[in-house]
């Protein structure tokens, strides 16, 4: 009889096809679940024991065994087989081969399909702590950086033409408040990870007296799932979780185009430290932006794996489908991802060198105190529609003459309307014109500063 596994062979008359055992197999990329599935077959063999289903005995050796294994495998002394198909197997067959036949009983009770849905929860689980741990680090680093420039003046941008002045310590907080709510959607998306599916066996459950609370418990799972078929077969949560971590992307994408720009000859409103940026050999003056430009570039296969996710889960029936083997790829590569360009941008925020008189000057210029004026002309009774006329004509002969509101002569400004005192040179200089906007979530540098405080806070106070 030819040679079939060892593990499911025993209806098959034949030895499974060589190209198809590996076609089949997830053990090249299913490996690193290996702590995550040892951890779930301890909690498993303890709540057997408990239950009776397993001998004190049989429990200690198992236990005893899978730690042993797991030392064999971080020593490097496993060798992974493709026979033996995935992660589980091939702990379950190191473990046998160590404590010989009760190593075969603990598999008693659960199915591979309700062990995959554990390990992927618990091994995300974790990935998330470490994703929010790295946010949490990179908005300090914000925080701390926009109460340095709390008073720095440049120009804001809307269609990325110069619209009013604002301070950048007001513009890095506003990526800190994108990235509050990436944190807030991932502490969301743990609680639907954090729920065990273990006991859901192959799909409709299992024969023996188990106790799924406690195999929670002893996991740190919130508590059981509530349908076995459901348990099996539903990636919903990895695909939620890869949405979040597609907006993270989404998010860093925004920030790394405006590192890119300001750090143009063009903007050179920043300094990227040399130690995050690369030279090009043939052109000796190029210093390039390639760590805001790759995080930039990667966004697109976040998005990409989310397309993935949704197209794999998309029709199956239920329960468990091989389908769901290919979560497994996408899933860890958005892990991968997300965790390096938040290291990289946590790593280099804090090493920023803004340009403050280069940021100013490009403030200084494209009339951004215009609507000041118009505010001003307000205040002064005329209603706001005329106004936008009068400072409208302003410009016009500014552009004409070459010159900034700011810059025009008390007689000049007059002709265009009389309500035009000397006061007006306060609402038209840069400094003036950002701390009128002194109100909750302006961009005045008071503002700022306390918007800078109670960030800390928020942060701070997490958990
Ligand atoms: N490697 C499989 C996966 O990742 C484990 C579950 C396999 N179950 C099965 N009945 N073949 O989904």
């Amino acid at each position: 009889m030819s040679q079939t596994n060892s593990s499911w062979g025993g209806r098959f008359a034949e030895a499974t096809d060589a190209f198809v055992a590996e076609f089949t197999a997830s053990i090249g990329f299913d490996q690193r679940l290996y702590r995550h599935d040892i951890e779930g077959s301890i909690a498993h063999a303890t709540m057997l024991a408990e239950c009776g289903v397993l001998t004190q005995d049989e429990q200690e050796a198992i236990i005893k065994g899978l730690r042993e294994v797991q030392a064999d495998i971080e020593s490097g002394q496993i060798q992974w087989s493709v026979a033996l198909e995935d992660v589980h197997m091939n702990v379950e067959s190191a473990l046998t081969a160590k404590i010989g036949y009760v190593g075969k009983k603990l598999h008693t009770g659960r199915s591979r399909n309700d062990q995959i849905a554990t390990d992927i929860r618990l091994y995300l689980r974790e990935a998330i702590d470490h994703l929010n741990s790295e946010i949490t680090r990179l908005q300090n680093s914000l925080i701390d950086l926009a109460e340095q420039e709390a008073s720095t003046i440049m120009p804001g941008f809307t269609h990325l033409q110069t619209a009013q002045p604002v301070t950048f310590g007001h513009h890095l907080l506003a990526w800190n408040e994108m990235l509050q709510r990436d944190y807030e959607r991932l502490v969301d998306c743990r609680k639907r990870v954090n729920i065990l599916p273990l006991g859901a066996a192959a799909l409709a459950g299992t024969t023996y007296p188990i106790n799924r609370a406690r195999t929670a418990e002893l996991l740190g799972f919130d508590q059981p799932t509530r349908n076995s078929l459901d348990s099996v077969s539903d990636r919903d949560f990895a695909i939620e979780f890869t949405h979040a971590g597609a907006l993270i992307m989404m998010h860093l994408s925004r920030m790394s185009e405006e590192l890119v720009l300001w750090a143009s000859a063009q903007f050179d409103f920043i300094d990227l430290p040399d130690r995050f940026c690369t030279g090009s050999s043939i052109m000796p003056q190029k210093k390039n932006p390639d760590v805001p430009e790759l995080v930039r570039g990667k966004t697109g296969r976040v998005y990409g794996h989310l397309m993935s996710l949704l197209t794999l889960m998309k029709s199956q029936p239920l329960a468990y489908n091989k389908d769901n083997q290919e979560d497994k790829e996408p899933l860890f590569d958005t892990i991968d991802t997300l965790a390096g360009s938040l290291r990289a941008f946590a790593d280099m925020v804090p090493h920023l060198n803004a340009k403050k008189d280069n940021m100013r000057s490009a403030a200084a210029k494209g009339f951004s105190t215009a609507t000041d004026l118009a505010d001003y002309l307000v205040k002064k009774g005329l209603p706001f529609r005329d106004a936008h006329e009068v400072v409208g004509e302003s410009v016009a002969f500014g552009i004409k003459t070459g010159k900034d509101l700011s810059e025009l002569s008390l007689e000049q400004l007059q002709s265009f309307s009389e309500l035009i005192t000397a006061d007006v040179f306060e609402v038209l200089t840069l400094e003036g014109s950002v701390a009128a906007r002194d109100h909750l979530g302006g961009t005045a540098p008071n503002q700022v500063k306390s918007a800078c405080i109670s960030a800390r806070e928020r942060v701070a106070t997490r958990k």
